[in-house]
Formats: C-alpha cells, structure tokens, sequence
C-alpha cells in the first residue's frame, strides 16, 4: 500500500471549502460573503494606491534579494511596533518578529508557548475564527473555550466571559481579537479591555492578542488600545498582527509576532525562540511586500495616502452595515438585523439555520459559511437587498 493512501482526509476549514465552491458555481451574478477580503463598490480587491506605487519603487531600485536575518527586517519591526505603540515603547522588552503574515505569527508565538509550558491552556473564545483551535492543535497544545456572545442579542456576553476566564490556571494563555472580532463582529469597549486586564494580571494568565483588522474598527489608533493597555500594565504580552486586511496584501504573506517580556532578558530569549521556530517552518519570512510597508509607514506622502485610503474602508464597511440594517427592516418588516448595524469590522453573523443558509446559495447564489457568518465588504446597496429578499423568500 502507498504512503499517501493510509493518509485520513485532512480537515479543510469551512470558509475554504465555502471558496472553492463560489469558484466552481457558474452563475454570473452570485453573490460572495464568504472569505474575509475588502472589496470596494464595484465588488473587486484592488491593490491599494500608496502600496502600489511603494511596490514600483521597490520592484525598480531593489539591491538584493539575498536572506534577510530569521527575524525579518529591522525596519518593518520598528515600523510596525511604531505603528501599534508609538516611537516611545520600551524597546528592550518589547520586539516584534516578521512574519509570513497573522497565521504564521500564530503558529510561532502558539509553538513558543507550547515549548515554555507544555501544559499550558489556550482560552479561546467561542466563537473564534476557524484557524485558531486547529493552530493550537498543530502544536499539541490543549485548549478550550470561553463564552464570548451572547447568542440573543449577538452581542458580548461579557460577565460570562470574565467569569469562564476566572477558572483559568495561572500561565493558561487567553487568545483575545483585539478589534473587530472574527467571526461575529461584537467587540470590547475600552472599558471592558480595562476589567479584562485587570482580571489577567490578578489571575496571572497570559494574552495573546490576534491583530488582523487593524483600522477597521475605529481607526488605526483607537484599534490599538488593548494592544496598549496589555503592554502597559502586564508583564508578559502576546500579539499576532496580520498585515493582509490593513494594508490589502493578503497574498503576500506579511505580519508580526510581538512579544512583551517581564525582562530585557526574557523578552529577547522570547524574540530568539519565535526565530527559532520560524526557522523550521519556513526559515526566513518573505520580505519583498514588508519591505514595501515599511516605505508606506515611514514615507510621509505614502502613510498620509495610505490612512486616508484606509478611512475610506473602514467608513464604507460602516455604510455597508447601515445598508444592510435598512434593507432587513424594509423587506422582513422587522429590527432582528440592526445589530448588524451596531457591529464592527469585516464580519457578523446573520441569525439563519444552516438549511436556510444552504438554500440561500443553492437558489438565490447568496454564499456564506453555515454560521451565517458575511463578510460585510461584499454587500453593496443593491446586494443588501438582494439579501434580504432572498431570506424573506427562504423564510
Ligand atoms: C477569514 O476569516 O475569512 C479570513 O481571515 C481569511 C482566512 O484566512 O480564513
């Protein structure tokens, strides 16, 4: 018998089967809201213009592409960690590693936990985006859920929560979304990050924050507070920054690791051990489009082109949500969609069972996950209420 033949069917996670079957359907006018990717008011994904005149201009005055050191480029590390903390943050507990984008930073940063404490849990919130429990598992780390939503409203259930993270044991790691939480939309308020904090640090536990939508929330600053707060008041912190959704590059892989550590010392065994790990996956992370950021980030002209570029999703995904509210009410003649309107970020989840959300696609060429779970990008005034006709019709 051949090797491959014993293999068991990998497991591929909803929203990439939810993909290819989009592809593969030939109606022309089928509607996607299934992965998490921008798309603008004409439904495309367009490279955003201060990258894409940052690429020209490193694709024609480029000098090498020889390797770049394990932890990736100096200037994207401080550029980013500028970005998220400011130019005054302690830089010698404070590192960040490049990354082939927010999964890999995820993977190194899980591998490093697993490595420092092999019976550590990883608290994740249920619901959490489709790659977390697999990626915690991928390294034989041991993991469980803490309540996040409440199911009713669909918005945060937070005394629940803090009371599932007041079971947690002292270095247990608790996986948060720092903005625009994925996949239901519902979000902590600045003073809910604070009690959360609170509870970490009197409980000793760890966090680890999933940065993938940063700007698309409240903008590039006030997205960052948990971030801030975290790395203010607690010893060790965790972050995962995705630069896919930010800065439009989803297919070239950039993102960070960053890592808080109690001391210089800790801190940068921390930075050497994520190194390490990205050694034997991957080696060294891909840096042509990092490089790019870094010129957008640190280039006056190209940063002020890219922030307002930026506002302009952010302000377009708040429209959407509006829209898609208005639409609900008008064609079911109810409000059970306006906390759609109240969320943030790329997604929320439309309360539908998965039979209607399955008739959806097959005879209206609406496509989303079965969580009912859209990307709030793909709506558009029209697609909204398409949307909500089509759920009227189903129901
Ligand atoms: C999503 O949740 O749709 C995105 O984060 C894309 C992905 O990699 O799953």
């Amino acid at each position: 018998m051949s090797l491959f033949a014993k293999l068991p069917e990998p497991e591929i996670d909803a929203v990439l089967v939810l993909a290819q079957a989009f592809r593969a359907d030939v109606r022309t006018d089928k509607v996607d809201l299934g992965i998490g990717v921008y798309r603008d008011e004409n439904g495309n994904t367009p490279v955003m213009r201060a990258i894409a005149k940052a690429t020209q201009d490193l694709a024609a005055n480029e000098a090498t592409k020889a390797y770049i050191g394990l932890g990736g480029s100096d200037a994207f590390n401080t550029a980013i960690l500028n970005l998220l903390l400011g130019s005054t943050h302690d830089t010698a507990r404070i590192h960040a590693v490049q990354t082939a984008a927010g999964a890999g930073a995820l993977r190194l940063l899980t591998e490093v936990v697993k490595a420092a404490k092999p019976d550590a849990t990883m608290w994740i919130s249920d619901p959490s985006w489709f790659n977390h429990a697999p990626i915690a598992e991928s390294v034989g780390l041991a993991w469980t859920s803490y309540t996040y939503l409440d199911a009713e409203t669909q918005s945060v259930n937070f005394a629940q929560m803090c009371a599932d993270l007041e079971t947690a044991s002292e270095s247990d790691i608790v996986l948060l979304h720092a903005c625009c939480h994925n996949p239901t939309g519902a979000n902590l308020t600045p003073a809910q990050w604070n009690e959360v904090t609170a509870l970490i640090k009197r409980k000793r536990l760890i966090p680890m924050l999933d940065i993938a939508y940063l700007g698309f929330a409240d903008g590039l600053e006030k997205d960052g507070y948990a971030l801030r707060k975290m790395t203010s008041d607690l010893p060790e912190v965790m972050a995962a920054l995705s630069c896919s959704k930010t800065f439009g590059v989803y297919r070239d892989r950039v993102g960070a690791a960053i890592i808080v550590g109690e001391t210089a010392a800790a801190a940068n065994t921390a930075r050497e051990s994520v190194m390490a790990a990205g050694r034997v996956n991957y080696s060294f992370p891909p840096n042509f489009t990092a490089e790019v950021i870094t010129n957008v980030l640190t280039d006056v002209g190209l940063r002020a082109e890219f922030e307002a570029e930026l506002e302009h999703m952010r302000t377009r995904l708040i429209a959407n949500r509006e829209g898609f509210a208005d639409a609900a009410r008008k064609h079911l003649g109810d409000e059970r969609f306006d906390y759609v309107a109240a969320h943030q970020g790329m997604f929320s989840r439309l309360k539908l069972n998965p039979d209607t959300i399955q008739v959806l696609r097959d005879d209206h060429g609406i496509f989303m996950p079965s969580d009912g779970r859209i990307n709030v990008a793909g709506l558009s005034p029209e697609i909204s209420h398409r949307v909500a006709i089509a759920i009227k019709a189903v129901s």
